[in-house]
């Protein structure tokens, strides 16, 4: 096919839009996905400062150099999980793409400040590792981005992910997830603004934009998500997907247009009960926020956060 914009051949299909794109305006394409889905949520403000969420993966770092391009301030976040060499590997790359761009890095250690590592995590809370490391990022993107002084914090979340939660939370009649899967939380009672741009764009498409940039990004999946239950929902989007192309996006995004807004209505959460956590001063509305219960459960408790 030959590309849907120049017409010169194409080198990706793009079958939810029947389209092809030649790499160029493949690059292109994805910056106006992002570029229309931060418009249509009011996601950035002129002058805002952007932290951006990145696991050294394709999709955070896509995310890091569209935000770049499409002119904004974007400093990153890297996260020291103690996930063995899997770790280590999203850290280098991570790293690797900031130097080449001379970006500033922020790191944080979440096993020194958790005082466990969360590979150790269900050895000691007896719970699944994804539970201690969504506690984990929830905390910290919150709090540095705070702390920093950043106005939004910014994750790769892709069409895949959100579509699979969506599925899962659907399955579920999880209401009160429904009513917060918007990909733009809005900032206010301690929270900073929180915004998935990447939510139009598949992770296929994530992969194409790294390899056309020469973005080099960790390939392997953490080592602790095997078995995480939305993999298998991926899988059985993608064999819908693959019978109808479309399919997935217009579930998700029409979930966004449709059905968002009534799930809001229904579950409205009475922000007047949360105070400062009594350690760290997150808001939460117990006397310890999740993180800081978390980390009693440790060994030792190292107070770094
Ligand atoms: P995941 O929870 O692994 O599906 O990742 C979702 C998003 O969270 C990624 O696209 C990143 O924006 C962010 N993220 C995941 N792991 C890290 C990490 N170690 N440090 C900073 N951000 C992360
Ligand atoms: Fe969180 Fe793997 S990245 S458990
Ligand atoms: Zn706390």
């Amino acid at each position: 096919m030959k590309c849907k914009r120049c017409l010169e051949p194409g080198i990706i299909d793009i079958r939810r839009h029947n389209a092809s794109f030649c790499g160029d305006c493949f690059l292109h394409y994805c910056k106006e996905q992002v570029r229309k889905t931060i418009k249509e949520h009011s996601m950035i403000f002129d002058g805002e400062k952007v932290l951006v969420a990145v696991s050294g993966g394709k999709d955070s770092l896509a995310l890091w150099d569209i935000l770049l391009e499409l002119g904004y301030e974007v400093d990153g976040l890297y996260l020291a999980l103690g996930i063995g060499q899997y770790s280590q590997d999203s850290h280098a790359m991570a790293l690797k793409y900031a130097q080449s761009k001379s970006l500033k890095l922020i790191e944080k250690d979440v096993q020194q400040a958790l005082g466990f590592s969360i590979s150790d995590s269900p050895r000691i809370v007896k719970r699944a590792p994804c539970s201690a490391c969504g506690t984990s990022k929830r905390h910290f993107f919150n709090s540095v981005a705070l702390e920093n002084n950043y106005d939004v914090v910014a994750t790769g979340h892709n069409l895949d992910d959100e579509a699979a939660v969506l599925m899962g939370n659907v399955l579920r009649w999880d209401l009160s997830s429904l009513s917060r899967q918007s990909p733009c939380l809005a900032a206010g009672n301690g929270f900073v603004r929180k915004i998935k741009p990447l939510v139009r764009l598949s992770e296929r498409e994530m992969a194409a934009y790294c390899i056309i940039k020469g973005i080099d990004y960790i390939v392997q999946e953490c080592p602790m998500s095997k078995g995480n239950r939305h993999i298998g929902l991926k899988e059985a989007l993608n064999a819908i997907e693959d019978r109808s192309p479309g399919t997935k996006s217009a579930f998700y995004l029409g979930f966004l247009s449709k059905a968002l807004d009534s799930f809001k209505q229904e579950e409205n959460f009475d922000f007047t009960t949360l105070q400062p956590c009594k350690v760290c001063k997150s808001p939460t509305p117990s006397e310890l926020c999740a993180f800081c219960r978390l980390s009693k459960k440790g060994p030792s408790v190292v107070n770094n956060r």
